[in-house]
Parts: C-alpha cells; sequence; structure tokens
C-alpha cells in the first residue's frame, strides 16, 4: 500500500512538474482575451490576486494595477493576511474556483469562487488533503502543495515587477468587468474622499440658499420604535478602569502577560502593586480562595495600591472597602488607609481578616476627609508577620443607581442621557474573542466576584468580569434600555491567531476562522439556551432563574432579542455552526429574535454571503457594520431606499464616519453621522436599530480612535458625534412623515448636502423634524407641516449643533427665531449644522 502510494505520489510530481514546464501560446480570437493571474512578494505577501489581459499574449495591461480582487482574510489583522501562489481553475458550469496559500508556514490553502472574477464568496480554508472535499481541480496526495498544479508561466510587468502566474483564456467581456470593478472602486474612493472641509473650492460662488420641506401626514408609516441605541464594548478601558466603578486596578491578583501577548514583562499579578520600602510581597496560588481566582498577594508589610494612574476620591464621599485575607502569626486587624501623593491619610478604617488557613471576606466604609485625584489605597500591617490578601475592592458608595458593584455615576448618566433604547453588549470582538479559548462565556461572568472566570481581552488588557451579564442587564434596566447580548457564533474573531487548546486531530482549523468541534458546539448551544432561562425564567421551576434570583433579581430580565456572531467571516464553517444554535434557539424560544451578522463592511463577500445567507434561512435581523470616511456617509444617502422591506431586518451595530488621516471625532464627522442618521430614520421601517461605535474610550488607554465619549480617572469629554446621538435618543418617535426638500439652488452638488426627516412622537403628538444642512452657506427652511389648524397654537423647540468643522468639543444650542404661521415653520439654519424642531401641539 505505501509503495503503492509513494509511486502515485511520484506520477503526481512528475505530471505538476510536467505541466508547469508548458510554455503559453496565444490564441485569442476576436471576442477573446487572455487575463495573467498572478501576486507579488511585496509586503511580505500581504497582498492579493492581482490580473493583467492582453489580445495578444505579449503585450499585457495590468489591472489596477495590483487592483485585488481577493485579499488574504487568513491570520491575524494586518501584515498576517497573505497570499502566496494563487490558482484559478474553471469549473465545467462557468463558475471560477481560486485557491492560494495564505501562509508559508502552514500546509493549507484558502478556497473560494466567483461566477466573474469580481465577486468572490467568502474563502474558506483546508488542509491539502482536504481541499479534495471542495475541489476536484487540486486532486492531489496531501503532501503535494496544490497551488503549484497548474502551469505557471513568468511574465515583467511594469508595475508588479517579474512575476509568475498563470494564463486563462477567457471572454472579452470578463476582462470588461475587471477592467469595470477598477473604474467603479477608483470612483467610489473619489467620492469618499469628500471633505467638507474642502467645500471653499467646491462651492466658491454659493450664496446663502432657500430650502422648502414638505412633510406630509399621507403615508404615515409605522417605524421602529428602538432605533437608537448604544453599543458598550470592553475596548479602550471602558468596564475595568471605565464604566465599572472599581477604583483598584488588578484586585484579583490575576493580571498576566498573555493579556498584553507577552509585550509588558511587568504585567503580571503585581501590577499596580507595591509594598512600603523593607517589606516584600510575593504571589502564591498554594489554597486559593477559589480555583477560578488562583493568584493572591502574600505580604510582610503595608500593600499599596495606585489604581489606574492614581484613585480619585471626592470630601465626605463614602467608599466601600472589601478584601479577602488572612494571617497565620500576624494581627486578624488590618489597617485601612487612603493617602494622598505624600503620603497624608485622607480616610481610614481597619478590617478582620481570617486566621491561620482559612480566608475571610473582610468589608468597611471609608470616608474621605479630602479631595483627591492620586490617591493610592494601603494595606497596613504591623510587624513582619506574612499576610495573604486577594480581592481588594474599593468603590465608592456612589454609583449609578447606588447600585452595589455598580457603575461609576458621571458615566452610566451621560448614558442615560441620551435615552438609549437598547445596549448591545459585552462587545464585537471581545464577544467571539481572541480564539476560541477567549470567546466570552457568559456562564463565566456571573455569580460571587471571586469564583468568576477572568480572561485576557483582545485590545490587550484584562477583564476582571466583575462588570458581567449580570450587571450589563441590571444596567440596561437602569437605563430603561433592552439588553441585546451578543454571543459568539462557535467560532472565534476572524482576525484572531490563537488556537484552540482542545482541538483534536480532525477539527476545523485552529484559531481564527477554525471553530468549535460536535462536541463543543453542543455544550455551546446550552449555554445559549442557558442563557434566555437565566434572564427569562421562573425561579421556581429553573436552575438558571434561580441563579438570577439568588443574585437579587427574580422578576425576569425580558429578554427579546439576542445577537449571534459578530463580523464574522461568513464562511461554512461559520453557517454550520450559525445554524445549529440559530435552529436550537428557534425551536426552544420560537419568539426570541435573533440578530445575525454580514462581516465587517457594506460591500464584499462576506456582506453578500451574509446576506443570502440571512434570507435563506429567513433571520429576524442582520448586523451591519462600516466605518467609513465622512465623504461615504455623505454619497450613501440612499443606501437603505433599496432595502427589500418585509423581510429580514437590518441592525447597524457599529458604524462612524472616520477620517484616515487623524482618527478624530469633529464637527465635520459628526454632521456626516446626523445627515446619514436622516436617511436611517427615513428607513426605519427596515433598519430596526442602530448604534455608534466604540462608545468610550479612556484617555492614556486608548485602543481605537474615534470614540464616542472620552474620559479619565474624574472628567468626562462628550464628542460632537455623542451630541448627535443624544439628540436622536431624546427625538425618536414611532411613525415617519414623509418628507421633500426643495433647494432654491438646483445644482447637484447643492441639493445633495442636505438631509431632513420627520417622525411623530406617538405618545406625546409631537412632530419632530431634523434637518441636517452641510452646506457652507446659511439656509432659510420653510416646513410645510402637517398639522391642523386648530395646533395653530404649538409650542416649538429649537436645537441645533454647529461649529467650526474641526472643532471637536461644542455642544448644541437653542435656535432663535424659528416661528409658525400657517402650517409653515421657518427658521433660518447655520452653514453646517444640524438642527432639531419639536412641534408640541
Ligand atoms: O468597535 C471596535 C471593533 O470594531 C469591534 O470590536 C468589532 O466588532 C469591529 O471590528
Amino acid at each position: 500500500m505505501k509503495i503503492l502510494r509513494k509511486i502515485l505520489l511520484g506520477i503526481t510530481i512528475m505530471y505538476a512538474a510536467a505541466i508547469q514546464a508548458q510554455t503559453f501560446v496565444p490564441q485569442a480570437t476576436a471576442d477573446s482575451a487572455y487575463i495573467f493571474s498572478y501576486t507579488t512578494d511585496k509586503n511580505n505577501h500581504h497582498t492579493g490576486l492581482y490580473f493583467a489581459w492582453s489580445t495578444d499574449g505579449t503585450i499585457w495591461h495590468e489591472i489596477g494595477p495590483e487592483h485585488a480582487f481577493i485579499s488574504g482574510d487568513y491570520g491575524n489583522w494586518g501584515p498576517e493576511k497573505r497570499m502566496f501562489t494563487p490558482s484559478l481553475h474553471k469549473r465545467a458550469d462557468g463558475v471560477w474556483e481560486c485557491i492560494f496559500r495564505p501562509s508559508d508556514k502552514e500546509e493549507i490553502v484558502a478556497y473560494t469562487t466567483t461566477p466573474d472574477l469580481v465577486h468572490w464568496i467568502p474563502q474558506d480554508y483546508f488542509s491539502f488533503a482536504e481541499l479534495k472535499k471542495r475541489s476536484n481541480a487540486w486532486h492531489t496526495e496531501s503532501k503535494t502543495d496544490p497551488t503549484l498544479l497548474f502551469p505557471k508561466q513568468k511574465l515583467t510587468l511594469s508595475t508588479s515587477g517579474t512575476v509568475t502566474g498563470e494564463v486563462h483564456r477567457v471572454p472579452f467581456a470578463t476582462v470588461q468587468g475587471l477592467l469595470n470593478e477598477v473604474a467603479r472602486v477608483r470612483h467610489n474612493n473619489e467620492m469618499n474622499s469628500e471633505r467638507l472641509i474642502d467645500d471653499a473650492r467646491r462651492f466658491k460662488d454659493l450664496k446663502p440658499v432657500k430650502t422648502t420641506i414638505n412633510v406630509t401626514a399621507e403615508g404615515e408609516k409605522a417605524i421602529s420604535n428602538r432605533l437608537l441605541g448604544i453599543f458598550f464594548e470592553d475596548i479602550s478601558y471602558a468596564a475595568d478602569g471605565g464604566l465599572y466603578a472599581e477604583l483598584v486596578q488588578n484586585r484579583d491578583f490575576e493580571y498576566h502577560p498573555r493579556d498584553q501577548r507577552y509585550r509588558d514583562p511587568k504585567w503580571k499579578s503585581d501590577y499596580a502593586w507595591t509594598v512600603e520600602e523593607g517589606a516584600t510581597l510575593a504571589i502564591d496560588s498554594i489554597n486559593p480562595i477559589h480555583k477560578n481566582n488562583p493568584h493572591y498577594a502574600v505580604v510582610n508589610g503595608t500593600l499599596i495600591n495606585s489604581g489606574w494612574d492614581g484613585i480619585v476620591v471626592r470630601k465626605g464621599e463614602k467608599y466601600d472597602i472589601s478584601l479577602w485575607g488572612r494571617t497565620a502569626k500576624g494581627r486578624q486587624e488590618v489597617g485601612i488607609q487612603l493617602r494622598d501623593e505624600k503620603g497624608n491619610i485622607i480616610a481610614e478604617t481597619s478590617l478582620t481578616i481570617g486566621k491561620g488557613d482559612k480566608w475571610r471576606k473582610a468589608s468597611g466604609v471609608l470616608t474621605a476627609k479630602a479631595d483627591n485625584d492620586k490617591a493610592q489605597l494601603a494595606i497596613v500591617v504591623e510587624g513582619n508577620e506574612t499576610y495573604h490578601f486577594d480581592m481588594v475592592s474599593l468603590f465608592p458608595q456612589k454609583t449609578f443607581k447606588n447600585r452595589k458593584n455598580g457603575m461609576r455615576n458621571d458615566l452610566a448618566k451621560v448614558l442615560a442621557d441620551m435615552k438609549p433604547r437598547f445596549v448591545r453588549f459585552p462587545g464585537g470582538c471581545v464577544a467571539h474573542g481572541d480564539g476560541l479559548d477567549n470567546l466570552y462565556r457568559w456562564k463565566n461572568t456571573i455569580g460571587p466576584l471571586e469564583a468568576r472566570v477572568p480572561n485576557w481581552n483582545i485590545w490587550r488588557y484584562h477583564q476582571t468580569v466583575g462588570l458581567g451579564y449580570y450587571e450589563y442587564f441590571q444596567l440596561c434596566e437602569d437605563l430603561g434600555a433592552e439588553p441585546l447580548p451578543v454571543l459568539a457564533a462557535g467560532v472565534p474573531c476572524q482576525n484572531s491567531c490563537c488556537p484552540n487548546s482542545n482541538r483534536k486531530s480532525g477539527d476545523p482549523l485552529l484559531g481564527q476562522q477554525g471553530g468549535m468541534n460536535d462536541e463543543e458546539m453542543q455544550t455551546y448551544i446550552q449555554d445559549v439556551l442557558d442563557l434566555i432561562e437565566w434572564a427569562n425564567g421562573d425561579p421556581k421551576t429553573s436552575h438558571w432563574a434561580k441563579m438570577r434570583a439568588d443574585a437579587g433579581h427574580p422578576k425576569p430580565f425580558g429578554l427579546e432579542t439576542i445577537g449571534i456572531g459578530n463580523e464574522d467571516l461568513i464562511s461554512k464553517v461559520f453557517e454550520e455552526r450559525f445554524t445549529k444554535i440559530y435552529d436550537a434557539v428557534k425551536a426552544r424560544y420560537p419568539e426570541m429574535q435573533v440578530v445575525g451578522t454580514v462581516g465587517p463592511f457594506w460591500e464584499g463577500s462576506d456582506y453578500e454571503e451574509g446576506w443570502r445567507f440571512a434570507k435563506e434561512k429567513n433571520v429576524d435581523i442582520v448586523d451591519e457594520h462600516y466605518y467609513c470616511p465622512p465623504g461615504w456617509f455623505l454619497n450613501h444617502s440612499d443606501f437603505y431606499d433599496h432595502y427589500q422591506r418585509g423581510g429580514t431586518k437590518v441592525y447597524l451595530g457599529e458604524y462612524s464616519a472616520q477620517l484616515s488621516t487623524h482618527r478624530v471625532n469633529s464637527i465635520e464627522t459628526a454632521l456626516c453621522e446626523a445627515f446619514y442618521l436622516c436617511n436611517v430614520e427615513r428607513n426605519a421601517d427596515v433598519v430596526e436599530m442602530v448604534s455608534y461605535a466604540p462608545l468610550f474610550a479612556k484617555r492614556g488607554y486608548t485602543r481605537w480612535n474615534p470614540d464616542m465619549i472620552y474620559f479619565d480617572n474624574s472628567s468626562i469629554t462628550l464628542t460632537p458625534g455623542y451630541h448627535v446621538q443624544k439628540l436622536f435618543g431624546n427625538n425618536a418617535g414611532q411613525s415617519y412623515l414623509p418628507t421633500t426638500i426643495q433647494v432654491s439652488d438646483l445644482s447637484h452638488n447643492v441639493t445633495r448636502r442636505l438631509a431632513a426627516s420627520c417622525v411623530r412622537d406617538t405618545s406625546t403628538g409631537d412632530i419632530i423634524v431634523k434637518v441636517a444642512n452641510l452646506l457652507p452657506v446659511d439656509n432659510e427652511v420653510a416646513i410645510n407641516l402637517p398639522i391642523t389648524a386648530a395646533s395653530q397654537s404649538a409650542t416649538i423647540t429649537a436645537e441645533t449643533l454647529t461649529g467650526e468643522l474641526e472643532s471637536q468639543q461644542v455642544t448644541p444650542t437653542t435656535l432663535s427665531g424659528a416661528v409658525l404661521k400657517n402650517n409653515i415653520l421657518k427658521a433660518k439654519l447655520p452653514a453646517y449644522s444640524f438642527t432639531v424642531f419639536r412641534i408640541s401641539q
């Protein structure tokens, strides 16, 4: 058998060598041409599938040049997404298949198909042997690199230099399709690069304009009653060190170098902790307070925590202190102090810890005698006996709604001010994690704090999960918002790298696109079902619901919608696992609405396949994401006008206008978002929910820009984008009134810079008109309103957001001079402004 295999392998290799040696003989006809498919080794193979074309096989024209019709999607973010030796094959049914090696180390191939060389389906990844299951074009022994089986040719091209690739004869229309695609992308890029700050040139001679906005009650349509919400992700220290009000950093002594991918040698169990001179601090794990929290501090002197660059305390405020401690020979009473930078004591108490081997939880209260932004917490022990401490916690009593283990009041309050209708949590990438071992598992985040399972954060820090599922659901309730938990679809982040430690041979590929195996899926699906039970079940009959009740919430949380998946590669691995979870949820809880995912972009293979798949499965809602330049939002005001009604709805779960040069949240980006949201609101019969991303970033710890709310330990910066969200959240409606715009200047450049949307708040009867004037000139508007003669005494409030385009800190002001007469509301909108009129009848 072995010998036969060797002979067959030998023949295969000889055949491969023979076909490689063939030379290309041109045979094009009038309506056909040649294409040359290749990649380069530039940027360490962080490249793509490129084409050149020729009619005679001699003179070649690069397409793009170097326009990537496929990009490697395997491996970690950025440069790890590579491509080697792409090989194309046209099947008898006319479909093109492409394989390439995404890595020069692993013996795997990426596989994808297309009808036209332009629209490719998301990649699947196979070992050399597994490829046979998908395509018989590259039949080979498992050890032979299948990408080398078809004949290769060398060409010297002007941009790419001398490259190796394959020549195929195609109808000329195929070449035309490739050229059209490049032209389309180029045109899009041009539109996307449109900036308001370039308007001086674009609108050189523009005079102030007059605009008539016609609003009619005819055709009034019901729209989503939960349009604007928030997306909370633990990114940029949004949770620990942020919204979660804990003041002690690394309270569990579980920081691990892995949290930061081993970049900072100091990032370990004693991070943020010191001892006073002469004392020692060690970390041990023998007989811990809980197996999920194995490390604790061993000290023989005063132990000090510096918080996140200091602890903020305010005079007269009370702080809950708690810790677990034990000492074999020392005094059980230990002192607790808050000290200022000079060592002065600004709050003090004492706690009694356990004796001998026995851990004891001790709690008390500290009252600050002075304001301080850089305080430290000291656990003072006398003598030099040994002490063990763990789970050292300090919380302000004034948390949001005075919850124990609660949220920072000022940060939660600015969320409440937005009147969000829902909160998506615990993240995008955080939810599906950096490899299967890092998936966010909700069961690890509930119950006693010392028994929760901390995890590393894909954004490279530590999650105590003190802000866990119970706290998230409670926050939603406190905000008056619906909970929208997002769970991974049995696959990790498509940009992650880490192998699943449980992997057995034959399991799907490691890391990233590799999903859970069947056994893991069974447990995982049960976890998803248990979540619904935990949130909504009856404590008398359900184990999980009883846990909720025991934690303090006997009433159901009223979970109606869950997300499955985040920006996943819509590969077969994903589709299989999503289907299993989705079917199980729908079988047991048919009323539960499920939000699926369609990848990270507003177009492309994941978007197209994600939508096809969602429609096929009749998924309730899909989650779209796009972070685009301001010009994209300006030029896609009709994006949802064409969406099919009556089927799967949209949750625009992550979006923001991003400048490629400097990632700031400015008046310019905010106005483009407001402009776009007017159009989203018009389409709120198909767009069910929308949330900006990311929400929070701590200054000095920011992992992503721009964000909606920046903060440090004591202050908050609300961006212009925040005010746009707040204006929409505070001025929501439940029905949409058809709105049209007529401008005195009819030139296309002018008309397309205006957006308006009118909704009715059916609870108050108020009519709300929102207008984005993205022109560099004032705009006199006359808004024809469908109000009755009896409503002529209506009151108007008008708020406007405007300012220097580059300004990053402006707040809305009242727009004066708005008058309502004979059903017509007249006002002067400032240049570059977003205005909300509320007409209360
Ligand atoms: O919002 C930041 C990240 O952007 C999210 O975690 C992820 O879903 C997206 O890529």
